[in-house]
Order: C-alpha cells, then structure tokens, then sequence
C-alpha cells in the first residue's frame, strides 16, 4: 500500500506515498505522541503510559523505511524505533482539506423528513433484540444513524422501559426519578403531565449536561388523539441554514437559557445555544423547549431581533409537517430518542380512555459504546 516515505522539514514531518497516488503527511511529534510499542501504550487496556512531558520537545525522525505493510520509524533523539501498520496509518491520517461548512455532521448521521422516514420508521421486537445481537445491532445502529427507533413486544407493565435500557447501558436518574408517569394528573409539576399537546421539543434543556436519551414506553393508550411525533432537529437545522445563514449563526452562536423550578428543592438552570456547533463546526446538539426556555440576555440588542427572527423560523420549520413522522405508540411500544437531536411531540388527548407512559433518560455513550462492541464482536468472529 505504502509506495513511498520522505523525511521533511529536517526531520519534524513525513511525506508518505500511497499505492493509488495519494500522498499523506504526518509530524514527527505525532507519531511519537501516538507510537504503539508497549511502553507507550499498555499492551492490555491500550491506555498510554507516556505523557507530553515524556516526549523530548525536539522529537524529529532520524530514519523512515517501509517494511511490508508497515513504516518503520526512528525517533531522535530517543534513538526509540516504532512500527507503524500502513492501515493503521491510513485510518488515522489527518492530512486532508480542512475547510467543513458550519453545521456539518459525520457519514454516520443521515438527516430525514417525513417523506424518507414516515413509512420506514427504525423498529425491533424486544424479545428478538433481547435474545440476537444481529437484531439488537441493527437497532442501536438506527439509533446511530437517525436519532430514534421504535420497540415493540415489551410487556405492558410499569417499569418495562427500563428493560429497554438495559439492552445496552444505565438509566440517568433525576430529580423526576428513575423513570416518571406521563399521564394527565390533578395539578401537575410539569406540563407533561397534562391532556394538553406539546409541541416539538428536547427534553430537559435545563440541565447540563442533557440527558442524551430519552425512552418512552406506552401501558396504555385508549384516548382519542395523544399520538407521538419525532422530528429530526438536524434536518430542520440544515433547512434553517440553507434559506438563512445568519439565523444559523445566530442561534449557534448565542447562548439561550433555560430553567426549570417546578417543583419544591428544585431549581436548574443552563446556558447553551438552541443549535450547538463544536469548535471545528460540527453540528453537536439541538435544545428547543418553549416550556423552559427563559429570558434571553445572552444576545447583544443590536442583534436581538434578528435573533428572534431566526428562532421563529426555526420555530416555524420544526412545525412544518414534511418534517414530521407520526405514529400512534399502543400499549408494550416504546420510542427512544436521541435527545440532542431528535424532538418529540405529543399530540392533545380527550378525557375518555386512558393514556398511561412512563419516560426515563440514559446516555448515547453507552448506546454508542454497546453498539461498537457488538460490532467489533462481530468483526472479530469473522476473522
Ligand atoms: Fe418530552
């Protein structure tokens, strides 16, 4: 694979030449940082044993070979020699055109509408994704790919949602509980616990950090109306951004607030922006919630109305009904979402029948964690 490796800048990079043309350079301190011997990094955990201050600030490479499908590389002045895998190598180069577009997001997310999702909507049978890690597999990866999926075939009993956590990770216990009741109640510390619908929202952006995942299960739904509906907050996002630019930058780039006091010993506050980028412009994490947002203090008055502007019509795209998927959750179904970028909405409900959930949160790390497991699992016992 590897065709060629020239040593430059007096030994502090390496140009290496690939069998189709292309070229990669990595730094010399790099390399050294990320060498694979066993005194960097621990043969058993793979965590690193070194740190920074360990590596001579002068690190350069003495001497480069390729041997087989490795490169070789003589570190001075630690006279230390390090192998390094071409595959390796190519996974993890860096060396490409940096220039991403604000809002940008990995080949692993896939935005949808109402029109791709509505009639493919991501699902799994408990039992099956209890008992075959094929199944299970394929639902995590749904939860990857498109921020929600659907359970069905779980047992139509309080705290069955909680064996929907258990499949891959650990239940994030609030101050609503392990898990809470989502039925309408005589006065309610949320207004989730009403008939009244709701609109398209992220969970509890008053906290910090926001429960990543959210699962619903149904017990009971015999109510006229209180049906369910997801939204994917990234394609929103993208559509914002594509017919207003500056209401994107604005809404990434402001902090809006949001608080939550409903009930006794309970006061949490956030400050995060409604559409989160990170440092280098990837789209992280959408927070909208008309229930807890407070007052915004964190945009300066001479951009306020614009700001406004913008979250009115992100308001208004996030209610638009091409990029609404709706589906009527029946008693042993659940719904997850990934809270940082999928909302949820409910639909308002008559008083005759009943309509019992129980909601609880957990984290994406797990989920993501778990699913990268199986698959390596799988990757392992097919070799
Ligand atoms: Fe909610």
């Amino acid at each position: 694979m590897l065709t060629h490796a020239l040593i430059g800048d007096e030994g502090k990079t390496i140009d290496l030449g690939w069998k189709d043309g292309t070229r990669t350079r990595f730094h010399a301190m790099w390399l050294r940082d990320n060498a694979l011997d066993d005194k960097t990094r621990s043969a058993g955990n793979g965590q690193r044993l070194i740190t920074i201050l360990d590596i001579p600030a002068q690190t350069r490479i003495g001497a480069a070979a390729i041997k087989a499908d490795a490169l070789e590389i003589s570190f001075v002045p630690e006279q230390k020699t390090v192998s390094f895998p071409a595959a390796w190598l190519s996974a993890n180069a860096y060396d490409r055109d940096a220039a991403r577009e604000p809002g940008w997001t990995g080949e692993a997310t896939v935005r949808w509408t109402k029109a791709s999702m509505q009639n493919s909507v991501p699902r799994a049978g408990y039992v099956a994704a209890s008992r075959d890690r094929t199944v299970l597999r394929q639902w995590l990866s749904a939860v990857k790919t498109y921020g929600f999926a659907v359970m069905d075939d779980l047992p139509a009993e309080s705290g069955a949602l909680c064996k929907v956590s258990d499949l891959f990770g650990y239940i994030r216990e609030t101050n609503y509980g392990r898990w809470f009741e989502v039925r309408a109640e005589v006065n309610p510390t949320n207004l989730a616990y009403t008939n009244l619908g709701l609109q398209s929202h992220t969970d509890n952006p008053y906290r910090d950090p926001v429960p990543t995942l959210q699962i619903l299960s149904c017990i009971e739904n015999t109510v006229e109306g209180g049906e369910s509906s997801v939204v994917d907050g990234f394609a929103v996002a993208a559509a914002l951004q594509a017919e207003n630019p500056e209401g994107f930058r604005l809404l990434s780039s402001y902090p809006a607030r949001f608080e939550y006091a409903g009930s006794s010993g309970v006061r949490l506050r956030a400050k995060r922006p409604m559409i989160e980028l990170g440092p280098d412009g990837e789209l992280i994490a959408i927070r909208f919630n008309n229930r807890s947002l407070a007052p915004t203090v964190d945009v300066p008055f001479a951009d306020m109305e614009a700001y406004y502007a913008a979250y009115r019509r992100f308001a208004e795209l996030i209610e638009d009904p091409s990029f609404e998927v709706t589906f009527k959750l029946e008693a042993g179904q659940a719904f997850i979402v990934d809270n940082t970028r999928v909302m949820h909405a409910r639909k308002a409900f008559s008083g005759t029948g009943k309509r019992w959930l129980q909601g609880c949160y957990a984290d994406k790390d797990g989920l993501l964690s778990t699913l990268l497991a199986i698959e390596h699992g799988f990757k392992e016992a097919a070799e």
